[in-house]
């Protein structure tokens, strides 16, 4: 089998060195050497969701981060005000209905973004409110919330906690965690840090430390008790030790780069997806201003069968895109835009659309992959 180009919004390619990492021989997790290593991630992190907050990692992936967040702030019968714009939003509301809380839902149109007004409007309408909890980044739709700073000071003005969804987007779009007025920020291995699956990772402000300490907080997942390790750096249970060596190995690379480097290659590469499927006569899902900088989502042709598409883009090309997800599954693809991608990514993946397009008898506008060099030109 030839090596495939990943390129679904997640898990994604990961370089050599991440990888190689993980073939490091095995360490015990209260050792020398692994207090070291958690302390190396630590300093990376906090780089990472550019925070002085706390940090954790947990061995789940991003599901299982948000699962962890939600046992830890929601009781039954708390009040969350959750926006729902996509299938991610939906799980995440889901979450919080399986604990006992009582979600607070505003819908927008799928691919749409909920706004800051609205969110206000439910804030001033209703009383006890615990928190806001919301997806940065709808991997379904390609959304992402541009309102939220706005969001992170209409919960710091009403003494709301802001629980943020950021696993399709940390690492590939900006995310100033404390600025933004962010308590709890959760993200996951396999997306924009380039790294495998496997691992959740998120930040806890000094108020969520307030709530926490007055839940009734799951065994497993206590973040009390991860708090009460991580101070000698160690986690409670046994971590997965090769993975924790791939994010120390990923999360150097992206600190080597700079973020501001990286959220800027990632904005010009989906620049280039989104001018290049204008070009081929193809229709972006998400609204212009809300367009998504990791995660691409357009409409397949209305006589060309989605999954032939992919699995002749695979076949022929070695190129993975996805298909749609939720209630779009069967009008949208998705292309991860996301980790290492670069102008080599994108036009590989862009002919490949391209020349299978044609193959299946599409007529296409233009040049696809001319329209992407074009805006490729403007990378470092
Ligand atoms: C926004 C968002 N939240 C949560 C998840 C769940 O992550 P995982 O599949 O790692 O459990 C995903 C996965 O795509 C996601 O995109």
């Amino acid at each position: 089998m030839n090596e495939k180009l990943i390129m679904v919004p997640g898990p994604t390619n990961v370089p050599e060195r991440v990888m190689r990492a993980m073939t490091k021989p095995m360490i015990s997790h209260r050792s020398s050497e692994f207090r070291r290593l958690y302390e190396s991630i630590a300093e990376n992190m906090r780089y990472l969701f550019q925070t002085e907050g706390d940090i954790y990692v947990l061995t789940a992936s991003g599901t299982g981060g948000v699962e962890c967040v939600v046992g830890n702030v929601v009781n039954p019968g708390d009040k969350i005000i959750v926006p729902v714009f996509g299938l991610f939003s939906e799980r995440l509301k889901e979450a919080i209905v399986r604990r006992g809380g009582r979600p607070i839902i505003t819908q927008t149109r799928w691919g749409a973004a909920p706004k800051a007004d609205e969110i206000k409007e439910v804030v001033e309408s209703e009383e006890d409110v615990k928190a806001i909890a919301i997806v940065y980044n709808e991997t379904s739709t390609g959304v992402t919330v541009r309102d939220l700073p706005e969001i992170g000071r209409i919960a710091d003005e009403n003494d709301m906690l802001l629980i943020v969804d950021a696993v399709s987007i940390l690492g590939g779009d900006d995310l100033p965690v404390d600025k933004w007025n962010i308590d709890i920020c959760v993200s996951a291995s396999q997306k924009c840090l380039a790294c495998p699956p496997g691992l959740a990772l998120f930040s806890i402000s000094e108020k969520a430390w307030e709530t926490i300490e007055t839940v009734q907080r799951p065994f497993y997942f206590d973040i009390k008790t991860m708090r009460r390790f991580g101070e000698r750096s160690e986690t409670p249970f046994t971590p997965a030790i090769p993975l924790f060596y791939a994010l120390d190995e990923a999360l150097k690379m992206i600190r080597e780069e700079g973020l501001k480097r990286r959220f800027s290659r990632h904005r010009i590469c989906s620049e280039a997806f989104y001018e290049a499927i204008e070009a081929l006569g193809l229709k972006i899902f998400p609204e212009e201003p809300v367009r998504s900088q990791t995660v691409i989502t357009f409409r397949k042709p209305e006589k060309i069968d989605g999954v032939t598409l992919r699995s002749r883009m695979n076949k022929d090309y070695d190129v993975v895109i996805s298909g749609g997800a939720g209630r779009i599954r069967d009008e949208t693809l998705r292309i991860g835009c996301m980790g290492i991608i670069s102008e080599r990514e994108t036009i590989i993946t862009v002919n490949a659309l391209e020349n299978v397009l044609k193959d299946l008898g599409y007529e296409t506008e233009s040049s696809g992959v001319e329209a992407a060099r074009r805006r490729l030109r403007d990378l470092e």
